[in-house]
């Protein structure tokens, strides 16, 4: 049955959010890979034009996505167990290279035990709507991934609140004041925030956290999507909790940024992976990643808690730190830090699309964030070094941005 009412409802909600400057458009589709050669990283051909590009948005912050090492791995192991799972977790689908990721990504995190999804945004969607029960209290930080806030949405909590920005006094103001009301607290924040690449303070966030846990028979649960700052932050890839000493107890990280491959995952105790494998609804019901991609994962988290890593990590330092300046020296205003993450705060969102053109035009691939993505007036580039870069290619970069005439 023809449904051209329909069509024409959703095409004309299309062209409102691609006239607004908030529609995401046309991709561009990725039509070959160039290995890197004399003293320049890697470049992208993109589908529709002969020009090679730069890729300064890409979460492959250590460059695993193209580690020959990884890619034997994916493929040995595909061709042992084949190209696809067959079938979920609890049917016949859990391969030996989900245990060996699940063991080695516990081991890494210091942790009882893991279990791995298909993405981040599934871990953390079936984790949260598991572990908020009616008689929870959830407070989110106001700047949460948008994973986290679905989560939340889709959870039936007794009451939530979302605090400002990295705002203790508001978290802290918060927990007292639904104490004695509810069984279970759950503070869940990002650790790196993807938009801005600024922290969670996790030692301030367990303070907190502590000085009220007694007052809720279940405990005030610290939960941490850290997708952006594992692999990518701390001096050994362990991302927030290294970078500020503090701990979460349910810690939810990615395979599909800085490891490179595809999947997502959440470690801590025993008995919460348990309670993970039986209840999580994306777990039990939706397919694992490969056999292959598990492999290659293992691997990836092995290379990272290796000198190899430690060594890729201190490049990668090198690199944000310098292309930070750099944009500070050209006159771009952006916010400052140690993660791959550098933000360029444009501010304006016609100014954000003609910046990402111009650099489009010149052969750099880069994001525009506008709202609702970022609040507005906060809109910006998102620029992610990545250990592939080198000191030429950002130095090119750089020079594209001090020839802009916005
Ligand atoms: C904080 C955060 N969590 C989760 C995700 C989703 O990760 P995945 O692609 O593994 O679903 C992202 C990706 O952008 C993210 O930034």
């Amino acid at each position: 049955m023809p449904h051209a009412r329909l069509d024409a409802a959703l095409s004309a909600e299309v062209a409102a959010l691609l006239e607004s400057g908030t529609g995401k458009g046309e991709e561009a589709v990725i039509a070959a890979v160039i290995p890197p050669r004399s003293g320049l990283g890697p470049r992208y051909r993109i589908a529709g034009s002969d020009q090679q590009f730069v890729r300064m948005n890409s979460n492959s912050y250590l460059g695993l996505s193209l580690h020959p090492t990884v890619i034997a791995a994916e493929e040995t192991a595909t061709r042992q167990f084949g190209a696809g799972p067959g079938a979920v977790r609890f049917i016949s689908g859990t391969y030996q290279t989900h245990l060996d990721l699940e063991q080695r990504l516990a081991g890494f995190h210091e942790r009882e035990a893991a279990i791995v999804y298909s993405s981040a945004y599934a871990a953390v969607l079936s984790t949260l709507t598991s572990l908020i029960t009616p008689e929870t209290v959830v407070f989110s930080d106001e700047l949460n991934h948008n994973c986290i806030i679905n989560g939340v949405r889709m959870s039936r909590p007794e009451s939530r609140g979302v605090y400002p920005h990295l705002d203790m006094d508001a978290l802290d103001r918060a927990l007292g004041e639904s104490a004695g009301s509810a069984k279970r607290a759950v503070v869940i924040t990002d650790g790196v925030f993807s938009m801005r690449g600024d922290f969670a303070d996790l030692s301030a966030i367990n303070e907190v956290a502590s000085r009220h846990d007694a007052s809720y028979p279940e405990n005030v649960v610290v939960v941490v999507d850290d997708s952006h700052g594992v692999g990518a932050y701390g001096t050994t890839g362990r991302g927030t909790e290294e970078e500020t000493k503090g701990e979460a107890d349910v810690l939810v990280g990615t395979l599909g940024k800085a490891f490179g491959v595809n999947g997502g995952y959440v470690t801590g105790t025993d008995s919460l992976v348990s309670f993970l494998r039986e209840k999580s609804l994306m777990y039990i019901y939706s397919n694992p990643i490969t056999a292959g991609e598990a492999a290659a994962a293992e691997i990836s988290v092995s290379i990272l808690d290796s000198p190899e890593g430690v060594e890729m990590l201190t490049h990668l330092r090198e690199m944000t730190t310098s292309f930070e300046s750099g944009l500070v020296e050209v006159g771009y205003e952006t916010i400052p830090g140690p993660h791959p993450i550098v933000p360029l705060m444009v501010r304006d969102t016609e100014q954000t699309a003609a910046l990402v053109g111009h650099l489009f035009d010149n052969g750099i691939l880069a994001t525009g964030l506008n709202f609702p993505v970022v609040p507005k007036g906060n809109e910006e580039i998102r620029f992610q070094v990545n250990v592939g870069h080198t000191q030429a290619d950002l130095d090119y970069v750089l020079s594209v941005l001090s020839d802009f005439e916005g």
